[in-house]
C-alpha cells in the first residue's frame, strides 16, 4: 500500500511512518524543511496548494494520514492567521487532492474541540472550543466531513512518546528531563485528559483505516488523569524523584498562558473499544512500554529544549 503521512517528522507522524515501513508498505513522508528519517521524503507545505498537488501526484497514495498542524496551543492564540492557514486551509488542500486521486483520508483531531466543562466526551457530544487551536481543528473536521468522501476523524488527547520530534519535547520527556536535571516540575491537579502513547495511537489508527471505518472516533489512552498524576506516574516509572513534582492549580498558572485550556478534555473511548481489536493502553502500561522502547534504543535521549 502507498501511504502518505503529512507531518511525518512529528510525534505521531514519525511513529506511523515507522510502523508502516516495518510492515513493508511504501511510506511517503511529508515535511517542510528537514527530511524525515523514515520513508520517501516529500516536501509539502500544506499551505501551498501547488506543493500539495505535486505531492499527491508524485505519490498517488491509497491513504493519507493528515497529521500536520500547528500544535502549539499558545502559538495558535498568538497567530490565529497562521493557525487558520495551516490547520484549516491546509486541510482543505489535502482533502481536495485526496478527493481528486481517490484516496482514503484519516484526519487527526483533538480533545480541545471541547470546552472541558464536562469531561469523558463521546463522539456525539457538542464541541465548543475555547481557544484558537481548538477552533481551527474543529473547522478542519468540518472540512473533512463536508468532502463527502469516506474519511476518519480521529480525536486524540495529550500524545506522548519516547523520542523528541519536530524539534520539541512532549510532556513525558519534559518531565523526565527536568527531574533528571534536579529541577522541580509544576503540574496541574485540576486539568484532566487521557494521555495517549504514540505507538498505541498509531496502531489504533492503522486498524481503524484497515477496517474501513468512516466518521468520528475517539482514539486515546484508557486512563483519565490530571497532569499532576501523569507527572507523578512518569517519575515513578522512570525511577525519578516524585517529590520534585509539585501540585499547582490553573488559577495560578492559567493567567500566564496565552491560550485558555479546557479543564477536563478527557474522551470516552467506548466506541473504539467496540470497534477495534487494538486496546487503548492504560497509563501505567503505556509508560512501561515507553520505558521498554527507550531501554531498547539507548540513543533516544530527550533534547534540552523545553516543551
Ligand atoms: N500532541 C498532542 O498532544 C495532540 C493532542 C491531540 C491532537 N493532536 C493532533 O495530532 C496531530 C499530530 O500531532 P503531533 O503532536 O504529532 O504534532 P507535532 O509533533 O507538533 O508535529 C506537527 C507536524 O506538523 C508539520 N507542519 C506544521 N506546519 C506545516 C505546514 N505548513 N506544512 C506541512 N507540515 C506542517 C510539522 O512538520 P515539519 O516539522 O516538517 O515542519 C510537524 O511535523 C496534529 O494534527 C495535532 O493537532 C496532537
Amino acid at each position: 500500500m502507498r501511504v502518505l503521512i503529512t507531518g511525518a517528522n512529528g510525534l505521531l507522524g514519525s511513529k506511523l511512518s515507522e510502523i508502516y515501513s516495518r510492515r513493508g508498505h511504501v511510506v511517503y513522508a511529508g515535511f517542510t524543511s528537514v527530511p524525515p528519517a523514515i520513508g520517501k521524503p516529500v516536501q509539502m507545505d500544506v499551505t501551498d496548494k501547488v506543493t500539495v498537488r505535486e505531492g499527491f501526484e508524485n505519490c498517488s497514495p491509497d491513504i493519507v494520514y493528515h497529521c500536520a498542524a500547528v500544535t502549539n496551543v499558545d502559538a495558535c492564540e498568538a497567530d490565529p492567521n497562521l493557525a487558520n492557514e495551516v490547520n484549516v486551509e491546509g486541510t482543505r488542500y489535502i482533502v481536495h487532492e485526496a478527493k481528486r486521486v481517490g484516496c482514503q483520508v484519516i484526519y487527526i483531531s483533538t480533545d480541545y474541540v471541547f470546552d472541558g466543562q464536562q469531561g469523558c466526551y463521546r463522539e456525539e457530544d457538542a464541541p465548543n472550543p475555547i481557544n484558537v487551536y481548538g477552533k481551527t481543528k474543529l473547522e478542519a473536521e468540518r472540512v473533512v466531513l463536508a468532502s463527502g468522501r469516506p474519511s476518519v476523524i480521529a480525536r486524540t488527547s495529550v500524545i506522548f512518546g519516547a523520542s523528541p520530534s519536530s524539534g520539541k519535547q512532549n510532556f513525558a520527556l519534559w518531565v523526565m528531563d527536568s527531574l533528571r536535571r534536579g529541577e522541580r516540575v509544576q503540574a496541574l491537579t485540576d486539568m484532566y485528559a487521557c494521555p495517549t502513547y504514540n505507538q498505541n495511537l498509531a496502531e489504533m489508527l492503522i486498524e481503524t483505516a484497515e477496517r474501513g471505518f468512516a466518521g468520528i472516533c475517539h482514539l486515546c489512552g484508557a486512563t483519565r488523569v490530571s497532569r499532576y498524576d501523569f507527572a507523578v506516574a512518569i517519575a515513578e516509572t522512570f525511577g525519578l524523584d516524585r517529590s520534585m513534582v509539585q501540585p499547582a492549580v490553573s488559577a495560578d498558572i492559567g493567567p500566564k498562558m496565552k491560550a485558555k485550556r479546557p479543564p477536563d478534555s478527557s474522551l470516552d473511548n467506548s466506541k473504539s473499544l467496540r470497534m477495534l481489536r487494538t486496546r487503548p493502553m492504560g497509563l501505567d502500561d503505556a509508560l512501561a512500554a515507553m520505558k521498554a522502547e527507550m531501554d531498547a534504543n539507548p540513543l533516544i535521549r530527550p533534547r534540552e529544549t523545553p516543551e
